[in-house]
């Protein structure tokens, strides 16, 4: 409804000045005459002083190289409280994300160029992972991902001329670790670009890798010596280590056209299917190279473990749901995990977690590991693959305690690990399906700080891994449900107060502790390129946007293409 014209001038402030009406400058003029001296100077000090405050706000912000006044430096976009400006806010949310990204790789290029890692404190670099720019190789993808193509290209420039046939005299390559990194990294970097000199080092690295696999069993070596052309020999590897090669090689044979790399990888899940485990789908963490038979008792979704469970559900997902073993072996491992594993907490009932396994010693350990914290986003993608709704709210409750591991500490970072234990010190108690094990009792350790619902560990370092934004990233992608977004943004500012440093970003020894400058551990993963910044990014991008329908992350964050058929 639109109102008359006259209608409109009777209720406009703006009516012309009547004769005998002094105007709105005039009077405010006569006001301030009439005010008795004392009162006009102590208004006209107070408006002095507001003044310069804002002119020193604005100096400081300018020329405060050394951050004297605010320690280091947060661009923090405003935040938005109505749920309704979402699109706006996640896009700067991405943008904040892709500036930490870009001042990671800018000191790496400044200071380590070519170097396994940057020492993002001292400014120096290592070589721990034989001198072939891991860094670099890893993070190319996530480059590409956040449109930063300068950067890619430098990268690029660099990867195709590293002879992944030459190491450090002496130097033996952990085979799993520059499958995971680097094939991977290598392999994800071609497809986005279609570079083919990404693929000719991809398929470098595949081969020099295979010796690995010239054991008796199949089972692989878990190091290679590529300067022999010989793995390392060993008596045993640890599950995950032969067992989260199988998505890289499966990919590299889709590439090169040559199915043996993915012959390799499949015998290890053969074998694996086949050997006689303690529980239906849970195997302990070592493997005999020789029987391939597992030995020891030791159970985890965390460390050693993880992965081996997490691609089970990613192949599956990666044959277009055709691998019916894939299917029967996941579904098995996690109904027993569900079974055996999962607990809550005494203290706060709302939180779930995963805990270890020893079978041999019929023992339930109640360690939530930060690595563990994959768990969730792995079962959210299968309770969607699978039209498993329960996985769902198992997933929903492990994220809640993934989540306050980090809102609980006073720098807002989460641990490598927290204990649950019972009032009385003896461990936690017991749930209904658990009558043959004995909680570990993790004794009288009056030193260990107790949070909401567990306790603290005595490693109490964040070294900037990704396992909860990554679950946070699946969650939302999956529910929906936007307090994902808004814990993930939590967790980015943590990062960038506590662990940004002039050059990148650091591990931080101690979460419980304020005292930043000697917390900084001079240490940067490649990990934090490949996969914290590149799924804090995608949660706060369309969900289209490297959809979970159409690529498979591997264990470090490199999106496959589904296999074409
Ligand atoms: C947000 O959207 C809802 C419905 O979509 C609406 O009722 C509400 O008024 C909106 N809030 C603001 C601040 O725009
Ligand atoms: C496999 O190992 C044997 C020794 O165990 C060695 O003689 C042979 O050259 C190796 N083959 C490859 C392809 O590495
Ligand atoms: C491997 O396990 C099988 C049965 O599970 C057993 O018969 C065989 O002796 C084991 N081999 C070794 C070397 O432990
Ligand atoms: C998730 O947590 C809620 C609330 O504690 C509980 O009712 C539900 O049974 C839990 N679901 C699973 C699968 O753990
Ligand atoms: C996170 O911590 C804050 C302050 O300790 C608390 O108010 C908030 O409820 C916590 N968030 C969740 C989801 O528990
Ligand atoms: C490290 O490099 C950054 C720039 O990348 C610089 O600001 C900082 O002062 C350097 N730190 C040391 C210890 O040299």
């Amino acid at each position: 409804m639109s109102l008359e014209p006259t209608l409109r001038s009777e209720l406009s402030d703006e009516r012309p000045l009547l004769n005998g009406e002094r105007s709105l400058k005039s009077r405010i003029k006569a006001k301030w005459y009439r005010l008795d001296r004392v009162s006009r100077v102590v208004f006209s000090l107070f408006a002095l002083t507001i003044s310069g405050i804002i002119v020193a706000r604005v100096m400081i912000e300018i020329f405060d190289p050394l951050d004297l006044w605010n320690g280091p430096r947060v661009t923090i976009p405003p935040r938005v409280d109505d749920g309704n400006d979402t699109a706006h806010t996640d896009k700067e949310r991405r943008t904040a994300v892709r500036s930490a990204m870009r001042h990671a790789w800018e000191g790496y290029h400044q200071h380590a160029f070519g170097h396994d890692e940057l020492l993002p404190v001292s400014n120096k670099s290592n070589d721990k992972w034989g001198g072939w720019g891991v860094t670099l190789i890893d993070a190319l993808d996530t480059l590409y991902i956040m449109e930063l193509y300068d950067e890619f290209d430098q990268g690029v420039t660099h990867a195709v001329n590293v002879d992944f046939a030459k190491a450090k005299k002496g130097y033996t390559t952990p085979f799993f670790e520059m499958i995971i990194r680097s094939l991977a990294g290598l392999l994800t970097a071609y497809e986005m670009s279609l570079d083919r000199r990404l693929l000719d080092k991809a398929e470098q690295v595949g081969n020099v890798l295979l010796p690995a696999f010239n054991t008796s069993s199949g089972i692989p070596y878990p190091r290679v010596d590529v300067n022999t052309g010989q793995a390392v020999p060993a008596s045993r590897v640890c599950l995950a280590e032969a067992g989260t090669v199988q998505l890289e090689y499966w990919k590299l044979s889709e590439l090169t056209g040559n199915p043996v790399y993915h012959n390799a990888a499949q015998r290890v899940v053969d074998i694996l299917d086949e050997t006689e485990k303690p529980y239906p789908g849970l195997y302990p963490i070592w493997i005999d190279i020789e029987s391939g038979n597992l030995t020891s008792g030791q159970i985890t979704f965390g460390g050693q473990g993880d992965s081996w469970y997490e691609y089970m559900l990613k192949q599956y997902i990666f044959s277009h749901k055709k691998n019916d073993q894939y299917r029967r072996m996941y579904v098995e491992s996690i109904d027993s995990m569900k079974e055996k594993m999962v607990k809550r907490s005494v203290f706060d009932p709302q939180m779930y977690y995963v805990g270890d396994l020893d079978s041999a010693a019929k023992r339930f350990s109640p360690k939530f590991q930060h690595l563990t914290c994959f768990v969730p986003g792995m079962l959210a993608l299968g309770s969607k693959v699978l039209d498993r709704p329960d996985d769902l709210e198992l997933a929903k409750n492990l994220t809640y305690t993934c989540f306050q591991m980090y809102n609980q500490t006073v720098t807002g970072l989460g641990p490598e690990y927290v204990l649950f234990r019972d009032d009385q010190d003896k461990g936690l108690t017991k749930t209904n399906h658990d009558d043959d094990f004995a909680v570990v009792s993790l004794g009288k350790a009056p030193d260990l700080e107790k949070a909401d619902g567990y306790y603290l560990g005595y490693d109490k370092s964040y070294i900037l891994r990704p396992e909860t934004v990554e679950s946070l990233m699946i969650l939302y992608r999956i529910t929906g449900d936007k307090v994902y977004k808004e814990w993930g943004w939590q967790i980015f500012l943590a990062l960038e107060k506590w662990t940004k440093t002039n050059s990148a970003y650091s591990a931080y020894r101690d979460v419980t502790s304020t005292k930043r400058s000697s917390m900084l551990m001079d240490s940067m993963e490649s990990f934090f390129l490949a996969e914290t910044l590149k799924y804090l990014y995608l949660l706060f991008s369309p969900a289209d946007y490297y959809s979970l329908d159409e690529y498979v992350f591997n264990t470090e964050a490199h999106p496959f293409k589904l296999l074409r058929h």
